[in-house]
């Protein structure tokens, strides 16, 4: 009976949110999720979202039909162009898969169903997800629920707050020959620390040496170094190099479609004579889990992103407004080290301009996030990570001034 279930801890990002809700003080500071703000700490509906609803509003031919088990199929194949880029031979020689899923974490969640179902590497203890230390803390739940061992690979070293590449590479080169490796295709979650192109191709390398199994989780294309194609360029430099291959794709940042849950997951195959019927049975696999699981996913989010990844207007406009929200959260970080450099805060703030896309891991202790959130209503992860685009004209100095305070206690 239900007298057995124990409580669960309420989820700490939106246990997060609803604290800063409720609390009442004018200055308060919401640092906490990922989700972009303008510079009046006001959620931003894209201009370009707009227009594409207008559009949407006016089509006749619009209705409230279930899409396909698999989503709209003129989404699902821009995304694949999105992600792999328009020419890629791996969509041309058709070795690609692809559903939509509820945003980034139903596509998370379908892939690892479909390992924890499937996956069978040589060795049994390989099939376990290898993520890295810090991640984004649902990862290990979507897997710890479909029962896939997760283990961790070192990512932030705390000394230089940037990427630990060392420890990570060893760590790879350590785990069972077949194992999967989780990877952030960029913008990497919580640290904003991003491996270099050189350092992208040692990973691909040990990783194609040890047969190793990509599962790349691609939240903020569009927001680590301005580029679209630049932010994929990890994901297709790994399609290029042969490997097999997920990626699941969201479209909640980017598009700023968070409560929309649009989202794709691909699967792509290793190029050989049996690629395409490989990824037609994987492909059919998936869509029996999806219409058991969701049946099929929701409309709305996916004909907008879909009407405006297929128009070159809509998608010119949509790259403006990728560069206003990264271009103010760059604004952000240039003011939020300078303002602690000013204030002489003891430490070195480098690493707040160094680390990209949405977060920036600022070093600061759980107590010094506690005293923040006690003394100054400044709400952000326990483990120091904040919101960029929490931060505004408004507020910068006053976050700045209470980091001050807490690192000299
Ligand atoms: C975050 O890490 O803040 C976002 O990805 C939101 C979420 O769903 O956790």
């Amino acid at each position: 009976s239900a007298e057995l279930v124990p409580q669960a801890p309420a989820d700490p990002l939106f246990g997060l949110m609803a604290a800063y809700r409720a609390d009442t003080d004018p200055k308060k500071v919401d640092l906490g999720i990922g989700a972009y703000r303008d510079n009046n700490a006001k959620p931003w509906v894209l201009p370009v979202v707009k227009l594409a609803d207008e559009i949407l509003r006016k089509d006749p031919a619009v209705n409230h039909e279930y899409l396909p088990i698999a989503g709209l199929v003129d989404f699902t194949s821009a995304s694949q162009k999105l992600i792999l880029g328009a020419s890629s031979p791996a969509i041309s020689e058709k070795r690609v898969t692809s559903l939509q899923t509820i945003s980034g974490t139903g596509a998370v969640h379908l892939g690892a169903l479909f390992l924890s179902k499937f996956y069978s590497p040589a060795i049994a203890a390989a099939k376990t997800i290898y993520v890295s230390n810090p991640t984004w803390a649902n990862h290990n739940q979507i897997f710890g629920n479909v029962s896939l061992p997760v283990k961790n690979y070192p990512y932030f070293n705390k000394e230089t707050k940037g990427l630990d590449f060392d420890g990570m590479i060893d760590s790879i080169s350590s785990a069972p020959e077949g194992s999967i490796i989780l990877l952030h295709a960029c913008a990497h979650n919580p640290t904003g620390v991003d491996p270099t192109q050189e350092q992208w191709k040692k990973i691909a390398a040990v990783m194609k040496q040890r047969c190793q199994f990509p599962f790349f989780d691609c939240a903020y294309q569009g927001f680590a170094s301005g580029s679209l194609a630049q932010d994929g360029w990890a994901i297709n430099y790994f399609v290029e190099q042969g490997f097999e291959l997920m990626i699941a794709q969201s479209y909640a940042k980017n598009f700023g479609l968070y409560g929309e849950r649009a989202g794709c997951f691909h699967f792509v195959a290793a190029p050989s004579s049996s690629a395409v019927d490989e990824a037609t049975r994987v492909g059919s696999q998936l869509a029996i889990l999806q219409r058991s699981e969701i049946s099929n996913p929701p409309a709305y989010g996916a004909r907008i992103a879909s009407l405006v990844l297929n128009d070159p207007k809509l998608f010119a406009q949509w790259e403006e407004d990728l560069r206003t929200m990264s271009g103010r959260i760059i604004e952000m970080r240039k003011a939020l080290r300078s303002k602690l450099e000013e204030l002489k805060t003891p430490g070195t703030w480098n690493h707040i301009t160094d680390q990209i896309g949405m977060f920036s891991f600022t070093g600061l202790s759980e107590k010094q996030v506690g005293q923040l959130r006690e003394k100054f209503h400044i709400y952000m992860t326990k483990n120091g990570r904040i919101s960029m685009a929490g931060l505004n004209t408004g507020n910068v100095e006053y976050f700045a001034k209470a980091v001050d305070s807490v690192v000299r206690e």
